[in-house]
């Protein structure tokens, strides 16, 4: 088994906000671990408690209950700290540094040496796209060029552990594509990436394991091929020619039927064995098979019955 890089145990937070110092429970009881080498997701609706887990993890925030460790070290101490790499949701900057300053000022309070970091500030700026903004101050940067120049901040120092909350916020698709060869080639170098994410196609397509988190509580943890249903939840096809005269009988058989065009057909069965007896009939019947589509449980189905059920 490989080394655990975040462990996460009973987390609890609760802020108190306003002069009568109201509760708000962000966390109840999170616990998690996160191995070497894992690109991890963590998922969950707006004010589940994904930053707040992540500002425990970075140290920003200290837990009301539970304990996590960075690489084996507490979090909060230096030594746990030295070795990764963070984008916050919304990053924020000395606006009138330009990329390049950012960088080699990021680098040097990391410790890095003038010539290593000026080698690595050029490599990253290329690496996230900001090349053509190299002389322009950040406060004339957009929303999207932050969040890049944000991500070569967290990689200056070439940490081994990433901790990414929503790094696709605002970005463009390229941006977003962008950002998702970077998570594979980190993955590539051995790194460990943990991240916070709306996008769950980009999740289910990125990540090793996969927490959904709702309302302050883990409530399902683990790669996603065990997280998720294996059955086949629906059966659709598009037939070309099928006599409409027969409607009836495919309707009979639990089968949808919605004309898409004057000669083609969606068909939808509810179930695989449905659907396997709705395709005999079209092949029998003459008419041609264009596709056919199973579909699984996807990671979006998980998370709204997860959220269901919890809430
Ligand atoms: N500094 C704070 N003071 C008071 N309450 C806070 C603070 N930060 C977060 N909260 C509350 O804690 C809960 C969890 O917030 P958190 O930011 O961790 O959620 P999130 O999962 O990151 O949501 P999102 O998807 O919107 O980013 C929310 O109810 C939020 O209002
Ligand atoms: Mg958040």
């Amino acid at each position: 088994m490989s080394e655990i890089v975040i462990k996460a145990e009973g987390l609890a937070k609760t802020y108190r906000i306003g002069f009568f110092r109201k509760k708000v429970v962000a966390l109840r009881n999170s616990t998690f671990d996160v191995r070497q080498g894992e690109v991890f997701g963590l998922v969950g609706p707006n004010g589940a408690g994904k930053t707040t887990t992540i500002k425990i993890l970075t140290g920003l925030v200290r837990p009301d209950k539970g304990q996590a460790t960075l690489l084996g070290k507490p979090v909060g101490t230096p030594q746990g700290r030295r070795q990764l790499g963070y984008l916050p949701e919304g990053p924020y900057f000395h606006e009138y540094l330009n990329v390049k300053e950012l960088l080699d000022l990021h680098g040097s309070l990391c410790g890095m040496g003038r010539a290593e970091r000026d080698k690595r500030a050029d490599e990253l700026i290329e690496r996230v796209g900001l090349t053509h903004a190299l002389g322009r101050p950040l406060r004339k940067f957009s929303k999207g060029m932050l969040q890049r120049a944000g991500l070569a901040c967290a990689l200056i120092h070439d940490p081994r552990l990433i901790i990414l909350d929503e790094p696709k916020t605002g970005l463009d698709p390229i941006g977003r594509a962008e950002i998702s060869a970077l998570i594979a080639e980190l993955k590539q170098e051995g790194k460990s990436v943990f991240f916070a994410s709306h996008i769950l196609p980009d999740v289910e397509r990125l990540c090793d394991r996969v927490a959904v988190m709702v309302k302050g509580r883990v409530v399902d943890v683990g790669p996603l091929d065990k997280l998720l249903d294996a059955r086949v939840l629906s059966v659709e096809m598009v037939v070309e020619g099928l006599d409409p005269s027969l409607q009836a009988e495919f309707e009979a058989m639990g089968v949808s039927w919605s004309s898409i065009s004057p000669e083609r057909v969606l068909l939808e069965a509810t179930d695989a064995k449905v659907g396997q007896q709705a395709a005999a009939r079209v092949l029998s019947s003459g008419a041609a098979l264009r596709e056919l589509k199973e579909r699984h449980e996807s990671l979006e189905d998980l998370f709204l019955r997860e959220v269901g059920e919890n809430s």
